[in-house]
């Protein structure tokens, strides 16, 4: 710690190996990552019921990482993935980064604001790939909700920990966690937030389905992920320029707005990422449908000529247009030179009727 710019410079204070307050007074909505069994509480660590494994916390932050069972059989890139973001946590924040700071960006941004003022001010929200924490902390900031942050990366983590610690946000609780082994109960949360994080996996559906089914009945998810089309930009940037080229091509970098150390995590993490995959809207469809998810909506919206409102109501079902219109969508990503690195947002429920079955 203490070599990125923003708030991580300052020493993180108190006894950090106490388990933040959130998991200890909501143990009973996590399970064992090794064998999905009860795990019970001491001051500093977790402990499973069934299987005695021990769960230390460092830095604030519960060890509940686990390896994926396949990880022998497949080309995994877990840990590869992992060593990557420790060097590059991601986004990163400001210095001046403060609870007031994020509602000021989440003003100009519009989905964090969308987001903050329709979800429930009581859910239970689990923000998997959390990186460095900013969209948990944000949520985190309305005092009845309830927010697990999960990663791979330590390093990110302490940084979302240390955020939260500084501002005194209680209801926030930063995890080690492996999203292909999460170390949760099923159906405990009315929202599952996972931006940007799949496609750095070996297996996105697969992740993907893990966390439908820690969506309570009637909840929703929410996932972001690179498109076919519209990270076609981002592929031949990286392909055909050298790291100057990118910096005065690339919209976010040329814009010179973002702090010399969170440019640095955009470049690395858009130009030189180990491992991505990417996805179109009929894909993702079909994993709804396959889990029992039904669509809601989606950023951009699947009906061409709809732009996105200022004033969208992210949770009201729409349209998910036919395939002539999700072509030109997705046409049109790519014709806007793929902007956030070409990244779409889908938003689904989870049926009650398939949670029965
Ligand atoms: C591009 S960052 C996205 C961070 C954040 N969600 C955002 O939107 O800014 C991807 C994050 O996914 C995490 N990640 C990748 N594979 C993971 C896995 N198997 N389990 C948990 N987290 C993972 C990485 O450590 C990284 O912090
Ligand atoms: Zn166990």
């Amino acid at each position: 710690m203490g070599t990125h710019g923003g708030v991580v410079d300052q020493p993180l204070s108190g006894n950090r190996q106490t388990l933040p307050p959130l998991v200890a007074q909501s143990v009973h909505v996590l399970a064992c990552p090794a064998c999905g069994a009860t795990l019970q509480h001491e001051a500093e660590a977790l402990i499973c019921s069934d299987c005695d494994r021990r769960y230390a916390c460092v830095d604030g932050i519960p060890q509940l990482f686990w390896p994926h069972e396949v990880v022998e059989s497949q080309a995994d890139v877990t840990r590869v993935v992992q060593a990557f973001y420790e060097a590059n946590p991601f986004p990163d924040y400001d210095a001046f980064d403060s609870p007031a700071s994020f509602k000021e960006k989440a003003e100009q941004g519009v989905f964090a604001k969308l987001l903050d003022e329709q979800v429930a001010p009581t859910a239970m929200i689990l923000d998997v790939g959390c990186g460095t924490g900013q969209l948990s902390n944000f949520l985190a900031l309305a005092p009845m909700r309830r927010v697990f942050g999960v990663d791979l990366c330590m390093n990110s983590l302490r940084l979302g920990a240390g955020f939260a610690q500084r501002y005194h946000v209680e209801n926030v609780a930063f995890c080690q966690m492996n999203l292909f082994r999460l170390a949760f109960k099923p159906k405990q949360f009315d929202l599952v937030v996972c931006q940007g994080v799949l496609h750095h996996t070996s297996r996105p559906y697969e992740g993907f389905r893990r966390l439908v089914t820690l969506v309570k009945p009637g909840g929703w998810i929410l996932i972001g992920l690179y498109n076919t089309f519209g990270r076609i930009p981002t592929q031949l940037r990286r392909m055909g320029l050298g790291p100057r080229g990118v910096y005065r091509m690339d919209r976010r970098l040329r814009s010179g707005t973002l702090a010399q150390h969170r440019a640095s995590r955009w470049f690395m993490d858009q130009y030189r990422h180990p491992h991505e995959s990417v996805h179109s809207f009929g894909e993702v469809l079909r994993w709804f449908q396959r889990t029992g998810v039904e669509f809601v909506s989606s950023i951009p919206h699947m009906t061409a000529w709809t732009p996105f409102r200022s004033d969208e109501q992210l949770f009201a079902p729409r349209p998910a247009g036919n395939r002539v219109h999700r072509a030109l969508v997705q046409l049109h990503m790519l014709v806007r030179g793929g902007r956030e690195g070409g990244l779409f947002m889908m938003i689904g429920r989870r049926s009650d009727r398939q949670c029965e079955s």
